[in-house]
């Protein structure tokens, strides 16, 4: 049997739609990295809302702008436009994803405070059942801070720190964007060239040791950190 090419026009079958919320805790890099590797899988229909929060953040914290990162998605959706499609239950999605995901935005979802898309869409998600994975980004964290991830938790979301991994051995900022943006999506059952997979303790140290041998030295305990690499802290 011949299956139909995936056309990329917005809710042509047989494509998986993927609400993207950026909102405005620091780490805007991971929301326009996750809205670029969706956008290079042709078998997802991304809808984008990106809150006046983000808009500080990616002008703070990146080269890029919303109008742009707005280009690489499907279907882009204003903040306070509460009859946008994804603001029903009844216009069907496949999940949603907050990245990052800040304290504001991680209260309102944990209340069922439905005054803007983001929020709404979110409750939306939850009540329908659906996958909802919120990238909160704030540190230190208070025991409210808790309390709001444990109550989305118990309403059925998922609450994903973007916690860097140091196994696969980042040499730069964007190998820990990717490797957590590639874990969100593994959420979604997206498998995506952004991970770099654990195959086992000895594959490891093959990896680590080929780096030494190429002069890209594996980070090692005692380190002073690599100033060039950091990324700038949040307030
Ligand atoms: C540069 C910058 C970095 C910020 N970092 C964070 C953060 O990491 N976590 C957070 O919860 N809020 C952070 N904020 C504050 C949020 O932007 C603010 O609470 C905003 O109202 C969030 O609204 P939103 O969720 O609708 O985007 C930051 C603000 C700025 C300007």
């Amino acid at each position: 049997m011949t299956r139909e090419p995936i056309t990329r026009e917005p809710g042509a079958p047989g494509r998986r739609r993927i609400v993207v919320a950026i909102t405005g805790a620091s780490g805007a890099a991971y929301g326009v990295r996750a809205v670029e590797v969706l956008n290079g899988l042709p078998e997802v229909e991304t809808h984008l809302i990106i809150t006046a929060g983000a808009r500080r953040t990616l002008a703070y914290e990146t080269t890029t702008d919303a109008a742009a990162v707005g280009k690489l998605a499907d279907v882009v959706h204003q903040e306070d436009d509460l009859a946008a499609p994804v603001s029903s239950g009844s216009f069907r999605t496949d999940g949603m994803l907050v990245i990052p995901c800040s304290i504001k935005t991680l209260s309102g979802v944990a209340n069922c405070h439905d005054d803007n898309l983001v929020v709404r869409a979110a409750d939306v998600t939850l009540k329908e059942r659906r996958r909802l994975v919120l990238v909160v980004r704030e540190t230190p964290l208070h025991l409210s801070h808790l309390r709001l991830m444990t109550e989305v938790t118990a309403s059925g979301g998922i609450i994903v720190p973007p916690v860097p991994a140091f196994y696969h051995h980042p040499q730069t900022v964007d190998d820990i964007v990717n490797q957590t943006v590639g874990r969100v999506l593994d959420l979604f059952g997206l498998d995506t060239d952004a991970v770099q997979r654990w195959e086992g303790s000895q594959r490891a140290a093959r990896g680590a040791r080929a780096r030494r041998g190429s002069g890209a030295r594996a980070p090692e305990a005692g380190d002073a950190p690599a100033r060039e690499q950091a990324t700038p802290a949040g307030p």
